[in-house]
């Protein structure tokens, strides 16, 4: 197990060397683009900036997830602070955080494991496939759960090998709520995830997520092996 010290030293080492270089890499690629007359080279080295591209986000991204702050029992309006605050570095900016009503004391436990992981999830998908330069959480304790997260990217991207998002649907079903995605018709995806306080005997599911990478935040069995290696990839 990572002590926190390392994991910020790898994470420095990630940003400051590797990406670095890997940016580097790319913009040395971009600048011979014009020199390039073979219609097929310049279509393998297009394609080969776009990867770079794309490793420098899965980077982040993993940067992102080793700084991560561990379950230590902090409220949990903390914990979505931490998470907004850490998503930073991949996303080039800070996320919007609102609150109503009272996070920390009317949230059950359960849920607010539940919570964390499904804001974790949607900043990782928002800096990996949003391109946005704005994202709005908002968490509301009222009569029901509500969280929304906004973002004003692209739009809703290809679902179709969706295992982040099937995790937070059966997430928010195994406490008897609902979860939606959409594209909105101004722009960007609106994510909804709402539940109502009380829960039916099965609430507390086993489904695992992004947050159990380094260890388990629920009590019950893990899931066939299949299933947790495909979530890692989220
Ligand atoms: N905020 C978002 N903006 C644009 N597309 C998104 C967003 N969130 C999810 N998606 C799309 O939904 C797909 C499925 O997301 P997910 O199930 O988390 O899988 P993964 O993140 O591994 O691709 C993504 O590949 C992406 O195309
Ligand atoms: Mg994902």
């Amino acid at each position: 197990m990572l002590i926190g010290a390392d994991r910020e030293r790898i994470a420095r080492d990630l940003h400051d060397l590797v990406i670095q270089r890997l940016f580097a890499a790319g913009m040395t690629l971009r600048g011979v683009l014009g020199l390039i007359d073979d219609d097929r080279a310049l279509e393998r080295v297009s394609c080969t900036i776009d990867e770079l591209d794309t490793t420098i986000r899965d980077i982040r991204t993993a940067i992102f997830t080793l700084k991560r702050p561990q379950q230590d029992g902090s409220g949990l309006r903390a914990q979505i602070l931490d998470l907004a605050t850490h998503a930073h570095e991949g996303l080039g900016f800070e996320p919007h955080v609102h609150f109503s009503g009272s996070v920390d004391t009317a949230t059950p436990d359960h849920i607010a494991s539940h919570l964390i992981a499904v804001v974790r999830e949607t900043l990782s998908n928002v800096t990996r496939h949003a391109h946005a330069t704005r994202v709005d959480v908002d968490l509301t304790i009222g009569d029901t759960i509500d969280l929304v997260v906004e973002d004003n990217g692209i739009g809703l991207g290809d679902t179709t090998r969706s295992s982040g998002l099937a995790n937070l649907r059966e997430r928010a079903e195994s406490l008897d709520g609902a979860f939606t995605i959409t594209s909105p018709p101004g722009g960007g995806t609106r994510l909804a995830w709402q539940v109502p306080h009380h829960t039916s005997s099965h609430g507390r599911c086993g489904v695992a997520g992004d947050d159990e990478i380094a260890g388990p935040v629920h009590p019950e069995p893990a899931l066939p092996t299949d299933r947790r290696a495909d979530q890692l990839l989220t």
